[in-house]
Formats: C-alpha cells, structure tokens, sequence
C-alpha cells in the first residue's frame, strides 16, 4: 500500500442553527486517499459533500462546527486545530479547496496574476513579483493555459477558461491534496471536459499527489476518479473502485443514482433512466433507521427502523444497507 496523504477517520461535524439546532451534515465519514489516488463523492444536492469538503480539511467557522473524529493529513494530526491555523498552514500548500461556483466568486477589477500573488505572499511573503510571475508562467503553460491569461481581468475570460484560471491559481504551491468542489458543473460539455483533462494533468505531471472530486453526477466520476464514495443525507452509504460503482453499484441509492442522470456518456447508455422519486430526509431530525428507506423500491419495514453500519464486502468495498448483497443484485436482475 503506497503512502496515505489523507486520512479521515469516523469525522462528525454540524451546523448549529440561530435556532439552537443540530444538523449532521456529516455523520461518521471515514476515508482514506493514497499518494497518487483520486476519490470522487457523489450524492445529490444537499446530501453534506461541500460541507464534508469543510469538514476534512478543519475548516470550521460557524455556523459550522467539529463534533468529533480525527483528520490526518500526510501523518500530521490536524484534528482540533485552531481554523486560523489552518488558513495559515493547511490551505493552499497542504491542501487547496476549489469551492463550489469559485469562478463566479473572483473579484472583476483584479488581474489573474494579482490572485496568484494573494496565494503565494500569504505563504511566502519575501517572493517577488517578478519571482511569482515567472513561476505563474511557467505553471500556466505546463497546463496548456497562455501564459497572456495573468494580464487579464476575470470577465475577459470565457467561463471554461475562468475556470481553469481558477484551478491552475488554487494549485501553484502544489498542494498535496486537491478538492475540487463541482468543478465542471455550469460549464458545456467541451468546456467541462477541458477542466476535467486538467485536473487529470495535475495528477499525472505530479502537481498535486492526490485528488478529492465531488460532483452530483455519478456517471461522471467513470474514467476520472480511482474511487467513488456516493453520500446520502451525511452518511456514505457505498464506496468502491469507479468501475464497481458505475457499473455495478449494489446500495439501491448509488443504483438509483445512476439511473437519474440527463445525458449518458458513451459506454452508459445502456442505462435505464428513472428519476428517484422524494426528496433526502430533512437533516434536522434523520430518520432512525435507513436514511434512503422512504425512497427505496426494495425498503423492507425493518429498514425503517435499524439503522446499519457500512458493510464489508472484502476488496476495498463497502455498503451500508440492510439487505445483504447477492439479494439486492437479485432483485437489479428482476427489475431488469
Ligand atoms: N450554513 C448552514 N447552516 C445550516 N445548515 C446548512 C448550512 N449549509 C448547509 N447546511 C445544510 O447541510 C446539509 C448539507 O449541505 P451541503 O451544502 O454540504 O450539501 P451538498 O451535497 O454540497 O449540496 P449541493 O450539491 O447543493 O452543493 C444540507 O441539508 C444543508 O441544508
Ligand atoms: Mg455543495
């Protein structure tokens, strides 16, 4: 097994509301990521990835709080430390957090190349413009940018380009670990994958020794991640290899994810589309039992009730769902 850059072990963490409310958005999340391993999280909206995102790399700012857990990142214990830290120490060269609609976030009257030096001064303050610029350039063109990009204004550029300013910025100190928050979404389809290419080339020219991935689009994980875990309502409910959870996913959730996406990619049009019927459960007050039961075609009445641990499957697979494996692949094979 090659080295763990990151390690997150049973991680619980809540919004604590204006009305004194609990909400787990985050409940127990254990993973693990390899030097030269990628993971996505998939889930659907509101079901705790951003929040997880926060959550792993010891962002906690309320209304959001660490409830409890451990955060390893590359053998140094992050866990309890102070969020200011973090900001210090952790962000950007440890690990770099792309957020969610970051590109829609950049201030209009800066120039690209004044972002980059906000990100290396506030680590290195004694490197000099000239220092940052060179390095910039040299970054921006090992990615297949123009290197004219670091005299612009953000709205001179086009929004696949924004976006891929905004992913080359958050990674020139070469973090360990990115987390890249919805990345392509917004974006059309030529543009989404030119950021997910990049954000391959990040891995592969040792940019970046791991990668986090969140999307809500499930089938788009195939062919980008080396793993998959899909969340539902704070929990993970499947984690296994891309390919396992694309093509042959066994938690009825990751199941009726895959059948609910709009376009389906060469190689998954063979796939039923349904929508999942319902909404996720409301996070203030979860259910007791199986989280995804209201909604699952295959919910027995004592799924409602006992709440299950993920299970084991051997390989590096887990599920978390009542109903043991070869039942539930039955059942796919009937509906089928
Ligand atoms: N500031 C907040 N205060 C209270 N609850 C919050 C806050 N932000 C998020 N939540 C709740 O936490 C849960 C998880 O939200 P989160 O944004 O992490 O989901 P997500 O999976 O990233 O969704 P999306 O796909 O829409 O980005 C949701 O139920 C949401 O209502
Ligand atoms: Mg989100």
């Amino acid at each position: 097994m090659s080295k763990v850059i990151l390690e997150v072990n049973e991680l619980t963490t809540k919004y604590i509301t204006r009305f004194r409310e609990d909400i787990y958005a985050v409940d127990h999340v254990s993973l693990k990521v390899e030097d030269g391993k990628s993971i996505g999280i998939a889930g659907e909206s509101g079901c705790g990835k951003s929040t997880l995102a926060l959550s792993l790399m010891g962002y906690y700012f309320p209304p959001l709080h660490y409830s409890s857990g451990e955060i390893i990142v590359d053998g140094r214990n992050i866990t309890g430390m102070n969020p200011d830290n973090v900001r210090k120490t952790i962000l950007g060269n440890e690990i770099s957090y792309i957020p969610q609609a970051a590109m829609n976030a950049l201030n209009p009257t800066q120039k690209v190349i004044r972002f980059i030096e906000d990100v290396i001064q506030a680590h290195n303050p004694r490197v000099t413009r000239q220092e940052i610029y060179e390095l910039a350039r040299e970054r921006f063109e090992l990615l297949g940018l123009p290197a004219d990009v670091l005299q612009k204004y953000s709205v001179e550029l086009s929004g696949g380009m924004k976006q891929r300013t905004v992913i080359a910025t958050s990674v020139i100190l070469s973090p360990k670990v990115l987390i890249a928050d919805e990345p392509s979404s917004a974006l059309d389809v030529t543009s989404q994958k030119m950021v997910i290419k990049m954000i391959l080339d990040l891995m592969e020219k040792g940019i970046i020794k791991s990668l986090i991935f969140i999307t809500h689009e499930l089938p788009l994980l195939y062919n980008v991640t080396d793993d998959i875990m899909v969340m539902y309502a704070g929990q993970i409910v499947e984690r296994g290899s891309a390919d396992e959870v694309v093509f042959d996913p066994i938690h009825p959730y990751s199941k009726a994810l895959m059948g609910s996406i709009i376009v389906p990619e060469a190689g998954l049009r063979d796939v039923k589309l349904t929508a999942i019927p319902g909404t996720p459960p409301n996070l203030k007050n979860p259910p007791a039992g199986c989280r995804f039961a209201a909604r699952c075609k295959f919910a027995m009445p004592e799924c409602q009730a006992i709440s299950v641990n993920l299970r084991d499957t051997g390989g590096g697979r887990t599920y978390r769902c009542i109903i043991p494996e070869e039942d539930l692949r039955k059942a796919y094979e009937n509906e089928s």
